[in-house]
């Protein structure tokens, strides 16, 4: 059985199951295993690991302790309350409508980002004009239709990971902002600061930033200083603003004291900061990596959720989950009916009931006519229709994104 365990009641001869974190977050690139060493034992708990999943078919249980199913009860049941709640004001374009101009913003700050990146790793100075210049692009996109940006951003290659995710960050800073009501100047330093936050990885040997394998404690401690290296390249720099300096240093800073560099305690931890947290963890884990296959979306908002009670701030998780949605843009999802589709678009009033363009029959297992299903209307084919699950595209070897943005 699969049971949810503290760290406090974690102990040898117990058999790991999930470390239930973030893979940035710890030295190990196995989560299962018969933990018999206690070395390994105390860097679980000095990796700010809280809680973590035992299978107690494999190890020692704790008698008390609450099965897997039943905490992913209670979180679903979490998500569904904070899904009820109202979503954001409806966008002027469509995804579909916006779609094209966001590739091409996409890719614009995709070349200034990896420009940055180089200045920094040659220690040439950073052109900062064209960082604020992209930002503006990217906030008049979002403006338009906050969906079209966020749904390209998942698509990253091995080589250039370190700088696309820069580009999520920075985009998902940018819609983050905008939805809380920040001021526009604001909204503009989120989005550099989001943009150049893991600049300190330019200092960090390419053997060990991409290295697939397990990180050594050494290589681990090299990682974990590319946020002050990105502080004080960009302090050198000069012309950086102080929310840019502050997300860059401390978006490894968590809520209860465990981050780094300066395991700020949550309260001298920034807004800022804590929404750069957020953002960095949820494109990390969807994101695929030489070693990792990155998560679904809805799947990653569910361990954010669990994660919250400890690293995030609570209340701004639950916003995150609202502005980008439970499916958000990008995702396969299986109906009901039986048909597959790519959500195209959030629909106001409702998170569980997004746009969808169906495309696919799960059970004749081939291609049907595009159409669009609006699901808070529940006027599918043949009546109410709705999400039964979300779906891997590898499981069905479809490719959503094609379909994001078909005529109907
Ligand atoms: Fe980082």
């Amino acid at each position: 059985m699969i049971k949810l365990i503290t760290a406090e009641q974690l102990k040898l001869g117990m058999y790991l199951h999930d470390l239930n974190c973030d893979w940035m977050s710890h030295p190990f690139v196995r989560s299962k295993f018969l933990l018999s060493d206690a070395l390994d034992l105390s860097k679980i708990r000095t990796a700010g690991i809280k809680e973590i999943y035992i299978d107690t078919s494999k190890g020692f249980d704790v008698a008390d302790a609450p099965t897997a199913e039943e905490v992913q009860k209670k979180i679903d049941a979490d998500m569904l309350r904070v899904a009820a709640s109202k979503p954001e004001a409806p966008p002027r374009r469509s995804v579909a409508e916006e779609l094209a101009q966001a590739r091409k913003i996409h890719e614009q700050t995709g070349r200034v980002v990896r420009g940055v990146m180089q200045d920094v790793r040659l220690g040439r100075a950073i052109q900062i004009a064209d960082v604020e210049s992209v930002v503006e692009d990217i906030t008049e996109s979002v403006a338009r239709s906050s969906g079209a940006l966020i749904s390209l951003l998942r698509l990253k290659d091995a080589d250039n990971y370190t700088f696309l995710h820069c580009v999520a960050v920075g985009t998902m800073m940018v819609t983050f902002g905008r939805a809380l009501g920040m001021d526009p100047e604001l909204v503009r330093e989120a989005g550099v600061g989001g943009l150049l936050h893991d600049v300190g990885k330019m200092k960090v040997p390419d053997s060990v930033l991409n290295k697939p394998g397990r990180l050594s404690d050494d290589e681990f401690e090299i990682i974990r200083r590319h946020p002050s290296d990105g502080h004080a390249a960009l302090i050198a720099n000069g012309g950086i603003g102080d929310i840019p300096l502050d997300v860059t240093l401390h978006h490894h800073e968590r809520m209860d004291g465990t981050g780094y560099p300066d395991k700020l305690p949550g309260a001298e931890i920034t807004q800022l900061s804590r929404m750069a947290a957020i953002v960095d963890v949820y494109d990390a884990i969807t994101s695929d990596r030489c070693y990792h296959k990155g998560m679904a979306p809805t799947d990653a908002l569910r361990k954010m959720f669990e994660w919250s009670k400890f690293h995030f701030d609570e209340p701004l998780v639950h916003h995150f989950m609202r502005i980008i949605g439970i499916y958000p843009v990008g995702t396969l999802v299986r109906l009901e009916s039986g048909r597959l589709g790519v959500v195209i678009d959030q629909t106001e009033g409702n998170l569980l009931a997004p746009k969808v363009r169906v495309f696919f029959s799960a059970k004749q297992n081939g291609y049907l006519k595009p159409e669009i299903v609006d699901l808070s209307r529940s006027m599918g084919h043949g009546g109410a229709d709705r999400i039964a699950s979300h779906e891997l595209p590898e499981k069905w070897g479809v490719d959503p994104m094609r379909f994001l943005d078909v005529p109907a």
